[in-house]
């Protein structure tokens, strides 16, 4: 049985609601799904052990359900629940046992939600795809490690540099790239994003920033700061949710345009975008939970 084949199994018996969800991710693209969750899986059992798969399906079926509930909450006062970074970096950042959670839970979301399955295709097909050689890359907010370390998998003359608050974030990001055999590649530093606009401009042939910026009570200034890290011509893979509540979400954005012209005042030129929004979302919702992902490409002496 392969690891996905596991995953099925373990669903079926100990989350048979969940179980719809995941074949409508897989049904997106089932020769990518397989790929991608027998790969994702396979270094969550090498970082994890034995227990990885009842662990990281638990914690993404716990994650799923939270987030449901936060959307109803939402629904009902017509905010997110909380605005400050402060309160979210005491309880949910800093919380190694909430964060180790939360961070496995959202590992599989990559590719057990339908529309976040369709968010790793165009990471995959139009970001990985245009790197150019031995690039070096920043990762800002890797979380738990696997967008870059997909990128490092992927290619082998690339070298990446990433940056989160969390110390969770710095264990399960290093021990997946330890899993992935990246890790003499790899460095993970704790550190607030917006403190990287005090490194030098211009070191990254390409960043990746997924699922920060409504993290942030001032988001325009991580779009500054990818801006500022990117050479000219250099491309950064963006997303961000958009009327999407989670527990950390502080920032609320409501149209695409929004981070379309955030990322271009700070000289991102948006060269391809990908809205999506979950198959299924509550019924009578006054809002529609997007994920999108920007593709950017950071303009030469200002020429758009
Ligand atoms: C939803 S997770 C995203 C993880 C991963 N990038 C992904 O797309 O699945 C948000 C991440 O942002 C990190 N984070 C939140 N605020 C931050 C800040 N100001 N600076 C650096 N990292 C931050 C959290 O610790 C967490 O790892």
């Amino acid at each position: 049985m392969s690891r996905r084949d596991d995953l099925f199994a373990y669903l079926l018996l100990e989350h048979p609601r969940s179980l719809r969800g995941v074949q409508e991710a897989r049904d997106v693209d089932p020769e990518r799904f397989d790929r991608v969750a027998d790969r994702f899986l396979g270094w969550a059992e090498a970082a994890r052990g034995a227990d990885y798969l009842s662990a990281c399906a638990d914690a993404m079926v716990r994650f799923s359900n939270d987030v449901i509930l936060a959307q109803a909450r939402y629904e009902a006062t017509g905010a997110y629940e909380h605005s400050s970074f402060d309160h979210c970096n005491d309880e949910v950042y800093g919380k190694r046992e909430v964060m180790d959670d939360y961070l496995w839970g959202v590992f599989l979301t990559n590719f057990c939600w339908a529309h976040h399955m369709e968010i790793s295709a165009f990471y995959e097909d139009r970001f990985l795809a245009r790197l150019p050689a031995s690039p070096a890359m920043v990762e800002i907010a890797p979380g738990h490690g696997g967008w870059g370390v997909w990128a490092m998998h992927t290619r082998a003359d690339a070298s990446l540099q990433g940056f989160d608050i969390s110390p969770s974030s710095i264990a399960i990001a290093s021990s997946v790239a330890q899993a992935a055999g990246v890790s003499d590649r790899v460095t993970y530093t704790q550190r607030n994003a917006l403190d990287l606009s005090a490194m030098p401009e211009g070191i990254a042939d390409a960043v990746i920033c997924s699922f920060l910026i409504e993290h942030l009570e001032q988001p325009d200034d991580l779009m500054a700061v990818i801006g500022r890290l990117l050479k000219p011509g250099g491309w950064a893979f963006v997303t961000g949710a958009l009327t999407a509540a989670q527990v950390d979400h502080i920032y609320e954005f409501r149209r695409e345009s929004e981070l379309v012209l955030m990322a271009e005042k700070h000289g991102l030129r948006v060269c391809e975008t990908l809205s999506v929004s979950p198959k299924r979302i509550l019924p009578k919702a006054k809002f529609l939970p997007r994920s999108m992902a920007l593709l950017c490409q950071r303009t030469t002496h200002g020429f758009w």
